[in-house]
């Protein structure tokens, strides 16, 4: 294993130092944990910022609140009201909901969320929210869609319908409305991707909402989710924005926290309209209050890395980081073309796409692949250019004439 060959490396009196230490502060262990347990710690520390391929920002700094693990806080239930359970961050999680909820486009009366476990819980919630108010339709995704949805189509046991996609990843518009029709669907649930998973493009709600209107489909006969686990976190900040927001129609939203914001522990947060929440909340005795979540006991440290997020910074620095990220995805397309190869990405996109390398190549830089193309994200901690750089020469090398890189997807 990798962190073993690493710690081989580390000169042995300073290991044994370090496992003295860990012991120490751990009794009871053995030393051949605590060699395991350093081990890890220093593969960690060589790695935390290798990331290329996946859209986890590292440029985060939590250590204030370390001293909250010392503590079993537990956000069970609804944080919009009283629990028996005392020890919960309630408090936290209020205001990363209206956070989020200005940043959404929804009136505080009129919407409500909670901090999930990440992407996939959310959009789990988005999905069960529009089964329990249309429990015969079907969901409608397109191909580009993150694998999350297979999985809670299977668990909710809902009829769902694949729809093909543009080159760009985009949904294929004309494919989604011919479904519906076929089906003669009159509650259709429209699972629409703000920031697909490998091309990072963005399905166009409005024009989703205008070709439902035209073959006959009212507002209150659809429901539509976002899945807006990366750009959740870019659209908001950028001056002119694909539809992604309530206001341009959508009934929920799911981003995730460890993405693009950046956290220790994956989570996310979901937002949706309050009458549809009310459907699914149940009274629990046990913990004297309400809930209408998915899981029972709740995470009650990642709304306080959340709400250390938001509070620690202001509208322009995400701004700002948003629009950095923007230009190194510019700067790897053009350092790809400068090579000959075709790197292209989606409006407002982060992600870089290119044909795949070879396989010890995305190996190498743990980029992620499907069928015939691979990305780079590039993330906030790419602040440097040197690691982005090292991956597209290597990449580059490997494409030299008789080195068999698959040519460009054209969009
Ligand atoms: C578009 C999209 N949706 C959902 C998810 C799942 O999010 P999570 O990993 O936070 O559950 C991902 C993860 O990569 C994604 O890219």
């Amino acid at each position: 294993m990798a962190q073993d060959a690493y710690c081989q490396t580390t000169p042995s009196n300073m290991q044994d130092f370090c496992i003295a230490t860990v012991m120490d502060m751990i009794m009871g262990l053995s030393s051949e944990d605590a060699r395991k347990i350093e081990s890890f710690w220093q593969y960690c520390v060589q790695h935390q910022y290798f990331n290329v391929g996946y859209p986890e920002a590292a440029d985060f700094d939590y250590s204030a609140l370390n001293r909250f693990l010392s503590f079993s806080i537990n956000n069970c239930g609804d944080w919009s009201q009283q629990s028996n359970y005392l020890l919960n961050s309630f408090d936290f999680e209020r205001e990363v909901i209206q956070f989020f909820a200005a940043l959404f486009c929804i009136p505080a009366e009129l919407g409500w969320g909670y901090v999930t476990n990440g992407g996939t819980e959310g959009n789990m919630f988005g999905c069960y929210l529009a089964r329990e108010l249309f429990p015969e339709a079907t969901l409608y995704y397109s191909k580009e869609t993150h694998y999350s949805v297979a999985k809670i189509i299977r668990l909710l046991r809902m009829k769902s319908s694949m729809v093909d996609s543009q080159p760009n990843g985009e949904m294929d518009y004309d494919d989604l409305i011919k479904r519906i029709w076929l089906d003669g669907e009159r509650h259709p649930i429209i699972f629409a991707n703000i920031g697909t998973t490998m091309k990072g493009a963005v399905d166009n709600i409005a024009t989703i909402q205008d070709r439902l209107r035209n073959i006959g489909l009212a507002r209150r006969d659809y429901y539509l989710h976002a899945d807006a686990a990366l750009s959740g976190m870019i659209l908001p900040f950028i001056d002119n924005p694909q539809p992604f927001s309530f206001a341009d129609g959508i009934d929920s939203i799911s981003v995730s926290g460890h993405k693009m914001i950046g956290s220790p522990i994956p989570c996310g947060v979901v937002l949706a309209r309050k009458k549809y929440v009310e459907h699914i909340s149940v009274d629990v005795d046990y913990i004297s209050a309400s809930d209408q979540t998915i899981s029972g006991s709740r995470n009650g440290y990642t709304p306080l890395l959340l709400w250390m997020a938001i509070k620690s910074r202001t509208m322009s620095d995400w701004r700002q980081r948003t629009q950095h990220c923007l230009d190194m995805a510019q700067y790897v397309i053009e350092r790809f073309h400068a090579k000959g190869i075709h790197a292209w990405r989606n409006p407002n996109s982060i992600t870089v796409v290119f044909p795949k390398p070879a396989d010890h190549i995305w190996q190498k830089h743990c980029l992620a692949t499907s069928g015939k193309i691979s990305h780079i994200i590039t993330m906030p901690h790419h602040s440097g250019r040197e690691t982005l750089d090292r991956v597209i020469n290597d990449i580059a090398l490997d494409s030299a004439p008789g080195h068999g890189l698959v040519p460009a997807l054209v969009v």
